[in-house]
C-alpha cells in the first residue's frame, strides 16, 4: 500500500432519536468495526471515531412527544446506543456527542473561517412560521389543501392524493402537522454553502479517486451532471448550535453542517482525553493520514460531496477522504425497513436473546457491499448452525478435542521433515485463502474475506478427515502427533481471519491456542508463524450453540405482526 502512516476511520454518527437496528449496523458499523480491527491485526496505526449525532428537527419533535427536553433525550439515546454498540464489539477509540462543548466550539470555529473569507452566500427566502409555536417549520411538518386537487392533507413537499410535488407556500391553508396551528410566511436569511460554485473542484478531486466504490461513484456523477446547488448551512430553530454571528438570534446549524465536523471534534475531544490536546491534528491536517468514510448510501451526497467540499475551502490543510465505501440498504425478510411502522430489528433487542458474533458473521456474509441484500432469520439460523457451527465450531472443537485426549493439552512435536504432501497442501491452500483474505479486506470487500475465511475452515476439516489422525492414533501415535499440529497450525491462521467478524469467539481460541501477540494489535503475524511444540492448549467450551427452531419462529412471527 501506499505511504501513509496512520488511518482515521469514521462511522456515520447515528442519530440519537432511537435505537440502531440492523439496517445501521450492515450500512456502515458492521465494515467499520471489521476493517479497523484488520487494520490494528496488521499492527497499523488507526483512530476509529464515531459518536451521536444529536440535532434536527425530528428530535425535537420526539423530546416534546415524550415530555422531555431535546438534551435529555439524546443523551439516553446516547448512553443506550452506547451500550449496545459496545455489546456488538465496536472498537471505537472515541464515541461523542454532537452536543457537547467541544462540537458548539470546533463547528462554530469551522463556520466562522469560511464565513470570515466570504465563502458562504447569504439568501432571503419565505418560509413558513408558527406564531403559535414561536417557530419556522420544515417543509414535511406542513399540512394544507392542495392547490391542484383541492384534497386536505396534502404535506409541504408533495400531495398524497393526485401525487403533485408540490412547493409548501403554495399550499391553501396551511397549518402545522404538529399542532395544526395556522402558518405565516415570513422572510428569513440563510447562509448556504455554495456547492455550484466548488463543482469543479470537487470534480477534478474525485477524478483522481477512480478506484471507489462503482455505486458511490455513479451517484457523484448523476448529481455533478445535474449540477450542484447551494445548500443551506443554517436554520431557524432553537435546538442546535448557535450561528456564532451577531443578529442571529434563533438561528443555528442546519444538521448536516455541523454534524460531519463531529468527526473532528470526537478526535479533538479524544486528543485530550489522550492528554495531548494538538494530538487531533496528526489524524486530519497531516499528509500521510488517510480518512475512510463508513457510511449508508443515503449519506453519500455529505461525505463524497459536501464534507469535503467544506473541508476543501477551509483556511487550512484537511486530509479528504481516501475513500468513501457507502454500502446500499440491508432488507428484512423481502422487505424494506421502515422504523415509522416499527418494521426493523433493534440491536438491543436482538443482544437479549442471541449473540453479538452470529449476528456479525450473518451480516458480513450479506453486506450491502454493491447491491441491496436481505436478511432473513432462517438466513441467520443456518449460518449460525451450519456455517459458524459445522464448518469452524467443528473444527475448533474436533482439533482441540484430540489434543487434548492423546497430547495430554499440549502442541504436538513435529518438524518440517515430518510434513507429508497433503500436509503441504493443506498449509499452502490455508496459506493462500489468508493472502485473498488479506487483499479482500484492504479493498473493503468483506463478504469475500469471510468465504476466503470460510474455504480455510473447509479445508481444515477435509484435512482433519483425510488426514484421519483417529485411525493413525493406534498404530502410528507420532504421524498422528503431526497431524494435529499441521490442524492446529491451521486453526491459528482461521482464529486471525475470523477475529475481526466475530471477535468475542475467536478472543477465546486465541487463548486456548496461547497465542503470544495481542488480538487487539498485530496479531496477523502471530498468526503466520508455526506454533512451537510442546506449548499448552486451553480446553475449549462449545463455541457456537445451535439455535432453536422456536426461538426464530418468535422472531418471524414478530415481524409479520407488523
Ligand atoms: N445522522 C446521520 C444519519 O444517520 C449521519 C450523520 S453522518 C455525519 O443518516 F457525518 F454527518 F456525521
Ligand atoms: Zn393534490
Amino acid at each position: 500500500m501506499a505511504d501513509f502512516k496512520r488511518t482515521l476511520i469514521t462511522a456515520a454518527l447515528p442519530y440519537a432519536n432511537g435505537e440502531i437496528h440492523l439496517g445501521h449496523l450492515a450500512g456502515a458499523y458492521l465494515p467499520a468495526d471489521v476493517y479497523a480491527r484488520f487494520l490494528r491485526l496488521r499492527g497499523e496505526d488507526v483512530l476509529f471515531i464515531c459518536g451521536t449525532d444529536e440535532y434536527g428537527v425530528p428530535i425535537t419533535l420526539t423530546a416534546e412527544r415524550k415530555g422531555i427536553t431535546p438534551k435529555e433525550l439524546v443523551d439516553r439515546n446516547y448512553a443506550s446506543i452506547r451500550s449496545s454498540f459496545e455489546a456488538f464489539g465496536m472498537t471505537f477509540d472515541n464515541f461523542s456527542q454532537t452536543s457537547r462543548a467541544i462540537h458548539t466550539e470546533t463547528s462554530q470555529a469551522f463556520f466562522l473561517d469560511l464565513h470570515g473569507r466570504g465563502l458562504l452566500k447569504q439568501k432571503t427566502s419565505e418560509q413558513f412560521y408558527s406564531p403559535a409555536q414561536d417557530r419556522f417549520l420544515a417543509d414535511r411538518y406542513i399540512e394544507g389543501t392542495c392547490p391542484k386537487c383541492r384534497k386536505v392533507g396534502a404535506r409541504g413537499d408533495q400531495c398524497e392524493a393526485c401525487g403533485s410535488s408540490l412547493n409548501p407556500t403554495s399550499l391553501i391553508d396551511p397549518h402545522s402537522v404538529i399542532d395544526n396551528s395556522p402558518l405565516e410566511k415570513r422572510e428569513t436569511v440563510h447562509w448556504y454553502l455554495p456547492l455550484d460554485e466548488w463543482q469543479p473542484a470537487l470534480q477534478e478531486w474525485l477524478g483522481k479517486h477512480p478506484d471507489w466504490k462503482e455505486n458511490v461513484l455513479n451517484y457523484c456523477n448523476g448529481w455533478f451532471k445535474d449540477g450542484l446547488q447551494p445548500r443551506a448551512a443554517t436554520r431557524d430553530l432553537h435546538w442546535g448550535v448557535p450561528v456564532p454571528l451577531p443578529d442571529h438570534d434563533g438561528k443555528v446549524f442546519y444538521v448536516w453542517f455541523d454534524a460531519p465536523i463531529g468527526y473532528i471534534s470526537a478526535t479533538r475531544e479524544w486528543a485530550i482525553a489522550q492528554g495531548d490536546p494538538e494530538a487531533w491534528r496528526g489524524w486530519w491536517q497531516s499528509e500521510d493520514t488517510r480518512l475512510i468514510h463508513f457510511i449508508g448510501k443515503d449519506n453519500i451526497v455529505f461525505h463524497a460531496i459536501m464534507f469535503p467540499g467544506m473541508l476543501m475551502h477551509h483556511s487550512e490543510d484537511w486530509v479528504l477522504p481516501d475513500n468513501v465505501p457507502a454500502n446500499e440498504f440491508l432488507n428484512l425478510e423481502g422487505e424494506k425497513l421502515s422504523t415509522s411502522r416499527g418494521y426493523a430489528v433493534w440491536l438491543p433487542e436482538y443482544l437479549d436473546t442471541f449473540s453479538a458474533d452470529t449476528l456479525r458473521y450473518t451480516l458480513a456474509r450479506t453486506l450491502p457491499e454493491t447491491r441491496d441484500t436481505d436478511f432473513s432469520w432462517k438466513g441467520l439460523q443456518a449460518r449460525n448452525d451450519n456455517e459458524l457451527g459445522n464448518n469452524f465450531g467443528n473444527l475448533i472443537n474436533r482439533v482441540l478435542t484430540f489434543a487434548h485426549k492423546y497430547f495430554d493439552g499440549k502442541v504436538p512435536a513435529w518438524t518440517d521433515d515430518d510434513l507429508t504432501d497433503l500436509d503441504c497442501a493443506a498449509l499452502d491452500e490455508v496459506a493462500a485463502c489468508m493472502d485473498r483474505w488479506e487483499g479482500h479486506l484492504a479493498t473493503f470487500e468483506i463478504r469475500a474475506a469471510v468465504e476466503d475465511a470460510f474455504a480455510a475452515g473447509q479445508t481444515g476439516n477435509r484435512y482433519f478427515d483425510e488426514s484421519a489422525p483417529f485411525r493413525t492414533r493406534k498404530d502410528d501415535l507420532e504421524r498422528c502427533g503431526v497431524s494435529i499440529a499441521v490442524a492446529l497450525q491451521i486453526l491459528r491462521q482461521i482464529c486471525v481471519m475470523m477475529t475481526p467478524i466475530v471477535p468475542f469467539a475467536m478472543e477465546k481460541v486465541w487463548g486456548w491456542l496461547g497465542m503470544e501477540t495481542d488480538l487487539h494489535f498485530g496479531g496477523l503475524e502471530e498468526g503466520r508463524r508455526p506454533l512451537p511444540a510442546g506449548r499448552s492448549l486451553g480446553k475449549q467450551e462449545i463455541l457456537f450453540p445451535r439455535l432453536e427452531d422456536e426461538v426464530i419462529e418468535a422472531q418471524i412471527e414478530r415481524l409479520k405482526s407488523l
